[in-house]
Order: structure tokens, then C-alpha cells, then sequence
């Protein structure tokens, strides 16, 4: 089952370089394109606006106007890198993208930092895994356009200060409770994102499709692909491309919900959307742990499945639909979850989720 995740076509996570590639041409360019998160779409547009007002108001030779520097977090394919393209673009500067595992040392965060023009954006994905020493280098970065680089050691110690151009930090995680709290508090404009509303879906496969140039399917089609997205517009977009090529190949290109239906069952993917690592992960819970409340790294050993995998993919969706429950003392499955898989359920009372 160790591959399992790899391969797994309701993973939120890009499977391939190539999956990356056509979900290039899915991206939305502006903010008017970006569909759902509307309160975020909101905070980001007053934001840019007034930055966009006050760099009309300066006189020619004044320093360039930046955004106060963003943290976006919630789980992976909400649509964080999209936005990061989207904001560059509506500031009409640069976006320069990096993440916390390529900045591995000081110089590297130096050189990124140093490439970057007036009002540039810098995108560290992953931004949680950025090394301690390299997040030192970060503060005076944002907070003054600076960075103190510390040359020789002992006697000859002197440190020598870089400037660089005001600029935004925009930062993405799937893990904000493992930021260090000086850096998170640093960041101006902190949003969670939240899983997308079938409505949302429903507008972004219809206008994947567009894009795809493949027929629109009717909406009851695009409700059935928008119900089993688990929230999340980068799966919406590999659903369609499977079914897509499934209607190709056995229906002539003909979209109708029971082909959408026909198309899913042939991947494993139940009504609610779960796949099969989903369901040996709560059937583990249920059989191995006696429905819990089990420790993560029991349940991952046990699965022989990396336990960040469970915790970033799969977990919050099941903590969202109420399948599952992390208490103090580990993950619990529900009475929901467990009426889903047809199990009788363990525990009737709900121990309250603390998280
Ligand atoms: N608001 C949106 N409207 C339309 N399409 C979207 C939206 N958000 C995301 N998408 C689509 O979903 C795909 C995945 O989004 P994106 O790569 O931005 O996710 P992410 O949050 O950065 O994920 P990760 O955490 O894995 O890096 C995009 O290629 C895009 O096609
Ligand atoms: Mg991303």
C-alpha cells in the first residue's frame, strides 16, 4: 500500500510534472477568474487597490509601494500557487517562486532575495519547512528590505548588511501550526483557505471544460464531479480529465451522470468522493485500533503509509465531512464514518474534536 498515494487519482497533491503542465492552462490569470474564497478574493483586492493608490499618489523616484507581506495556509490544491500568480499579476510585477526545502542555506535566501525588483512578489511554498538559520536571515528581510550577512568568526566577526528591494513575501503552508510564531507574525494578510462549495466546483469544471474543449457536461454531470471533489478545484480538474478520457474511448465523448458515475466507480471513487486509501485508513482505525482513538504514527506504521501523506491528505477531509475525530488521545472514527463503510459503530458518543 506504500505506493498507494503516489498513484492515487483523489490525492490533492500534483501526480505529475505533466498534471502540473495542463494545470497550467487551467489557472486562473486574475482575481475576477478565481472562483470561490470569496472573503479572501475580497481582502486581497483592497489590499492591492490601495497599494495600487498609493503608488499613484508618489512622485516619480519615491520608492515603489509592496504589498504587506501574505500567509496563505489550508490543505494542498486549494489553489495557493494559483493565487500567488494571481496577486503578481494584478500588481503587475514579478512573481519569484521558491520553497522552504530549496532554501536550504543563508546564501540562498541571499540570492533569492537580491534577484527580486521593487515590489516584487517572492513565493516560498511550503514555507514551514524553511531550516531555523535561514528563517534569522527572514525577519530583518521583512521588516526593513535588509539582510545582515555575518562574515568571519571569532575576533574578525563583522556583519555586513544587504538591502533589497521592498518586496512581498507570500508564503504557503499546509502546516501553519508548525510556523515559529515571530515568523507567522510577520505576515500582514493571513488566510486559512477553506474546501470549495459544490457551487464553486461546479463553476471551475465547467470552465475547465471550456478550457479543455471538451463538451460540457449538463449540470446534474457536473454536480455528481463537484460532490466527489472533496472540496478541492485540483481534483475537480483530474476527475474531469478521467472522465473525459473515459467518455472518449467508450461513449464517444457523450458526458451524462451515470457516465460520470461509471467513469468514478472505474477509479474507486465512492459517492462522497473517498478512494481507497481513504477507507483502509478509517478501516484500519476501525478493525486495528478497535475505532480508536489510535496515534497517527501507530495507524501509519500499521498502513505501512507515510504518516504526513495521512496527515496533509487525507485526515482534514475526513475531519471535515465528521468521519473522523482527533481527540487528545488520537484519531477516533465516527458513527458517520463508520455508517459510510457499513460497520456498526463503536463509539455512539462523539468525544469532542479539540482541534
Ligand atoms: N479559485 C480557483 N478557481 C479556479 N481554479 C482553481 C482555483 N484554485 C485552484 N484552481 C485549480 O486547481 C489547481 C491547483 O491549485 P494550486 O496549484 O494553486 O493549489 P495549491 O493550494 O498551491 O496546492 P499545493 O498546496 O499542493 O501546492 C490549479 O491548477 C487550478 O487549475
Ligand atoms: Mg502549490
Amino acid at each position: 500500500m506504500g505506493t498507494m498515494s503516489t498513484e492515487r487519482l483523489i490525492s490533492s497533491s500534483p501526480a505529475s510534472e505533466i498534471e502540473d503542465q495542463t494545470n497550467w492552462a487551467l489557472r486562473p490569470q486574475s482575481l475576477d477568474e478565481y472562483i470561490g474564497q470569496a472573503e479572501l478574493v475580497e481582502r486581497v483586492l483592497i489590499a492591492v487597490q490601495a497599494v495600487q493608490a498609493r503608488q499613484e499618489a508618489k512622485e516619480e523616484g519615491e520608492p515603489r509601494e509592496h504589498l504587506e507581506h501574505v500567509l496563505l495556509h489550508g490543505p494542498p490544491g486549494l489553489g495557493k500557487t494559483t493565487l500567488a500568480h494571481v496577486i503578481a499579476t494584478e500588481l503587475g510585477t514579478n512573481l519569484h517562486v521558491t520553497s522552504g526545502p530549496a532554501l536550504a542555506r543563508g546564501t540562498d535566501l541571499v540570492a533569492a532575495l537580491t534577484r527580486l525588483g521593487p515590489g516584487d512578489v517572492l513565493f516560498i511554498d511550503e514555507i514551514h519547512r524553511l531550516p531555523i538559520a535561514v528563517e534569522e536571515f527572514i525577519y530583518p528581510a521583512m521588516e526593513d528590505f535588509r539582510i545582515d550577512v555575518c562574515l568571519d568568526t571569532g575576533l574578525n566577526a563583522r556583519t555586513v548588511q544587504i538591502k533589497c528591494a521592498p518586496f512581498t513575501l507570500l508564503g504557503a503552508t499546509t502546516r501553519a501550526g508548525l510556523l515559529s510564531s515571530p515568523l507567522r507574525s510577520r505576515f500582514g494578510l493571513v488566510h486559512h483557505l477553506k474546501y470549495y462549495s459544490d457551487d464553486d466546483l461546479m463553476h471551475i469544471v465547467r470552465r475547465s471544460s471550456g478550457l479543455l474543449e471538451m463538451n460540457t457536461p449538463a449540470d446534474d454531470a457536473l454536480n455528481t464531479i463537484a460532490s466527489r471533489s472533496r472540496g478541492t478545484p485540483r481534483i475537480a480538474n483530474r476527475l474531469l480529465r478521467r472522465i473525459r478520457d473515459y467518455a472518449q474511448v467508450r461513449h464517444d465523448g457523450e458526458i451524462n451522470t451515470q457516465i460520470v458515475n461509471d467513469a468514478l466507480a472505474l477509479e474507486g471513487i465512492d459517492q462522497l468522493g473517498l478512494d481507497e486509501l481513504d477507507r483502509a485508513y478509517l478501516s484500519t482505525i476501525y478493525n486495528i485500533f478497535n475505532g480508536g482513538p489510535a496515534g497517527l504514527e501507530a495507524i501509519s506504521a500499521t498502513m505501512n503509509e507515510d504518516s504526513g501523506t495521512l496527515e496533509d491528505v487525507v485526515e482534514p477531509y475526513l475531519l471535515q465531512i465528521g468521519f473522523l475525530a482527533r481527540t487528545k488521545r488520537g484519531r477516533q472514527i465516527t458513527a458517520l464514518g463508520c455508517q459510510h463503510l457499513g460497520l456498526k459503530p463503536i463509539h455512539t458518543d462523539q468525544t469532542q474534536s479539540i482541534f
